[in-house]
């Protein structure tokens, strides 16, 4: 008798048989989502503590964003930067307008390393300088410049023979940054919560620094906001917080929330650098495409009227004091909704398939393997952070 396969059990082998084997998967696919909840073929639901890589800011399916794409897919799906668009002039001016200044001026491509390349050039540009400073534990991407800026070896390698011009530096190590720093560096580059090194910061003194020692050299600061921009932390940016002691650096880049999953990518810089960014000088096909214009639109719109980001930094206090009830917890890393809960040992892995297995939560780790990675939807609510919580108390008691 043959045995009829689960639409999951199917779709993963036909999944598996044509397309190369990259990614590690959990078992389970996704046919809906709806907010923080994601839903498989055989009707199991899933709450999605991930977000899809940081991806899913406004939820899955926020209607105000669906909407704004069906309207946008029915009058134009794209044309390129040959000609003007109400709906790029829009998403250009929205994006502006919620950016700290002096930061005014939007270049748009299509992903996160696309953005770091595009601000690297930019500050090569600038400076008439090649070399770029990034950070141990920093991920910047996945192309030939990004993933050479990318200090974390498993990743760098992959990107071998890399860009040259790249230097390394300890992150949250004042005196070895003023070391390093010179005349000859075009742009020093960071994320300013490193998520996938194990979500850490450095002091609010330390951004001061960066700053400080850039305006010293006439270097350019890129702050690589993919993941912490568009709301995440509880402010549109991380750019000009409290917590980055109100630093804004010379450019920003953004992927990941900025079009809700339509793929969109953005690097915005100051009116001065801009002056030396001529005709020619960046430019993608896709970039500022009508579809991913209006997606970017209505996602800001959204974690607006929503009040998204006060409810980040209100499920951020509430995940905090909760977590104290875990035992095997010792610290909960990041801000607003880019958040790591540090462990006392190396068991983030096997909490993280616990989660998934047991409960039905996704949540993701990071290449520090006491660190549990959430990235959230930034609706998340007080009753999901608290299933989270109930999972923990079971995964501990069986831990300890
Ligand atoms: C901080 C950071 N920068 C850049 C990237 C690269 O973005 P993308 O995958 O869209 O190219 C990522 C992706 O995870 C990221 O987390």
């Amino acid at each position: 008798m043959t045995q009829t396969l689960s639409i999951f059990s199917e779709t993963a082998q036909r999944e598996d048989k044509f397309q190369l084997a990259t990614y590690k998967k959990y078992d389970l696919d996704a046919v809906r989502g709806r907010g923080c909840w994601v839903e498989t073929s055989d009707g199991e639901r899933y709450l999605d503590l991930y977000g899809g890589h940081a991806v899913a800011a406004t939820g899955h399916c926020h209607p105000h964003v669906v909407e704004a794409i069906k309207r946008q897919a029915d009058e134009m799906l794209f044309y390129s930067n040959l000609v003007y668009s109400g709906v790029r002039a829009r998403a250009a001016e929205k994006l502006v307008s919620i950016a700290p200044a002096p930061l005014s001026k939007v270049f748009f491509c299509n992903s996160g390393t696309e953005a770091n390349e595009n601000a690297m050039r930019i500050a090569r540009l600038v400076t008439g300088r090649e070399k770029v400073i990034t950070f141990t534990g920093g991920f910047h991407g996945r192309t030939a410049d990004a993933i050479s800026a990318t200090a974390i070896g498993k990743y760098r390698e992959l990107g071998r023979p890399n860009v040259p011009g790249h230097i390394f530096v300890e992150f949250g190590n004042a005196e070895a940054i003023q070391q390093a720093a010179n005349n000859t560096i075009a742009a020093i580059m960071l994320e300013p919560i490193q998520s996938i090194g194990g979500v850490t910061m450095a002091s609010p003194y330390y951004y001061k620094l960066l700053r400080a020692v850039c305006d010293a050299h006439g270097i350019l600061l890129i702050f690589d906001e993919v993941q912490t921009g568009v709301g995440r932390t509880g402010s549109w940016f991380f750019a000009g917080s409290e917590a980055a002691g109100g630093v804004v650096p010379d450019c920003v880049t953004l992927a990941k929330a900025l079009g809700s999953g339509v793929p969109v990518g953005a690097c915005l810089t100051t009116d001065a650098h801009a002056a030396h960014i001529k005709e020619n000088s960046l430019g993608t096909t896709f970039g500022g495409g009508m579809l991913a214009m209006a997606a970017v639109t209505a996602t800001l719109e959204a974690i607006e009227d929503d009040g998204m980001m006060a409810n980040a930094r209100a499920m951020e206090i509430h995940l905090r004091a909760r977590l104290k009830e875990i035992p095997i917890v010792v610290a909960l890393r990041g801000r607003g909704l880019l958040l790591g809960i540090e462990f006392e040992e190396a068991i983030a892995a096997q909490v993280n398939r616990d989660l998934l297995e047991r409960f039905h939560i996704i949540t993701g780790t990071s290449s520090d393997a006491r660190v549990l990675r959430l990235l959230p939807p930034l609706c998340v609510s007080h009753a999901e952070i608290d299933m989270l919580i109930d999972a923990l108390k079971e995964v501990s008691a069986s831990e300890t």
